[in-house]
């Protein structure tokens, strides 16, 4: 039994790995990526997407452009960590090109038209997904599921409170953490536990797939970026933030979740982009009136299990298309 999904990627070199996995995995159906503005500008998110079903021999996934900045803030906001991700990546240019659609109606257009039976991805800035929402409000009740890379309780990474895809974007954030769908989150605090080490990459480069040496040349980049900028809790290691929100839809348990309300800052001076986690009643109602109390939301991924992560990759990555 497949799991139909469409990823929306800002695509860097973790999107990257997540686009090959979702792609060769046998239990997803991968019916399209729609891409928006962030890890770089939009235009080379889209170039790399394409890049990326290119060389693994998958041209057919139609991909989208989407969103070039916020739907509310004013400027086009970037990933600083340049030693990361970088503009382009290191892959032939594509050949392919993007769809004409624009990405925000071709979600209203495939959600209306759908079973109610695609599972939402968003692992980039929430710009596309927001878009779509406030254009169309029925294509809500039509998503089963929506999990999204994103957010952080113990620590953020684009500032002290806040990670990255929820910080460039806070006020689509919580358009859709409050759409009301069932939302799985998957946060800087389960994603810094699903470390990929050097070795780990070089296995995947051993494989002889073009997915296998492709993520090789992803992670090792990454792994000097994290060791350089932002060093994980060993060095020669790094995660792979949105490839761990693809194969939690492969195989749940690889993260843990708990079922709390969460909801986005927008406002914050200094906590602007943070997904406020109230764990206060562990999903209880409170004995007494409490006037903070807000009923459970979100399943927040509060760790992973980085054994199997790494072991659900190498499996991925070994297989090639056909
Ligand atoms: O904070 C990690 C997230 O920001 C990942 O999705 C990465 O690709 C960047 O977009
Ligand atoms: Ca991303």
């Amino acid at each position: 039994m497949t799991t139909k999904i469409i990823l929306d990627v800002d695509t860097g070199t973790d999107d990257a790995v997540a686009l090959m996995t979702a792609a060769l995995s046998p239990d997803i159906e991968l019916v399209g990526a729609t891409v928006v503005n962030g890890n770089t500008v939009l235009d080379s998110c889209v170039e790399n997407t394409l890049r990326v079903f290119e060389w693994i021999g998958m041209p057919g996934v139609p991909v989208f452009r989407g969103m070039s900045r916020p739907i509310a803030r004013f400027q086009a906001v970037h990933n600083p960590a340049t030693r990361i991700h970088g503009d382009k990546l290191d892959l032939p240019e594509a050949t392919i090109k993007a769809q004409p659609q624009h990405a925000v109606d071709w979600l209203i257009d495939t959600y209306l038209a759908s079973d109610g039976d695609i599972t939402l991805v968003p692992v980039g800035p929430l710009s596309n997904i927001a878009a779509a929402i406030q254009k169309e409000p029925r294509i809500v009740e039509r998503i089963p599921e929506i999990v999204i890379m994103g957010g952080a309780h113990d620590h953020g990474n684009a500032t002290a409170s806040a990670e990255f895809n929820i910080w460039l974007d806070p006020e689509a954030a919580r358009i859709v953490v409050n759409c009301g769908r069932p939302i799985r989150m998957v946060p800087l605090d389960a994603t810094h536990r699903a470390l990929v080490s050097l070795e780990d990459a070089t296995r995947l480069r051993a494989l002889g797939t073009p997915a296998g040496e492709a993520a090789y040349r992803f992670i090792s980049k990454r792994i000097e970026g994290y060791d350089a900028t932002q060093p994980m809790q060993r060095m020669g290691a790094a995660p792979v933030h949105d490839a761990l929100a693809v194969c939690a839809i492969i195989d749940p348990s690889v993260i843990t979740t708990r079922f709390a309300h969460v909801d986005v800052e927008t406002s914050g001076e200094l906590t602007t982009g943070r997904t406020v986690c109230d764990f206060r009643f562990s999903g209880r109602t409170p004995a007494e009136a409490n006037f903070a109390y807000q009923p459970p939301n979100v399943e927040f991924a509060l760790d992973a299990d980085e054994p199997k992560f790494v072991a659900m990759l190498t499996d991925i990555l070994g297989r090639t298309a056909g």
